[in-house]
């Protein structure tokens, strides 16, 4: 095989793996946004609380079409949730307007999925 289409095969695979593509989510920034949110009141990173870890969020997405899109609509629009105890709420709305640090909390929770 010629190099340059090896070359060419690697860019596809480093371009398409989820896993690589995720080595670009600053973890620690996401945390801090997640902890200053509000969100690990309810979720826990691996644990359930009042709603399933993010840890189960992401694994729940792994692999769904617009997953990226479909966790910006749950926390940007209030959505009505179920909490595991059996109660209604309507889900809190991120409060920062900040889309790149919204788009790497959603890349650092989807990076969760085991
Ligand atoms: C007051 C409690 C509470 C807070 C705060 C909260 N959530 Fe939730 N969240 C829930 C409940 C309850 C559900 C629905 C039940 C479940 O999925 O466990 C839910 C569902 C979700 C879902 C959809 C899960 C699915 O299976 O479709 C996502 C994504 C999510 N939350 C992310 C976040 C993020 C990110 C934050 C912080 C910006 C946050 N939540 C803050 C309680 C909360």
């Amino acid at each position: 095989m010629k190099t340059s289409t090896i070359r060419a095969m690697i860019a596809v695979a480093v371009l398409t793996c989820p896993q690589i593509a995720n080595s670009a989510v600053d973890a620690e920034a996401a945390r801090v946004l997640a902890k200053k949110e509000g969100c690990l009141k309810c979720h826990g990173i691996d644990r359930d609380k009042t709603a399933k870890s993010l840890t189960a969020i992401a694994g729940k997405f792994k692999g769904v079409a617009d997953a990226d899109a479909k966790l910006l609509w749950h926390i940007t629009t209030g959505p009505k949730v179920k909490d595991l105890d059996g109660g209604e709420d309507v889900h809190d709305i991120i409060k920062t307007n900040d889309k790149s640090a919204i788009n790497n909390l959603i890349g650092w929770i989807r990076s969760l999925a085991k």
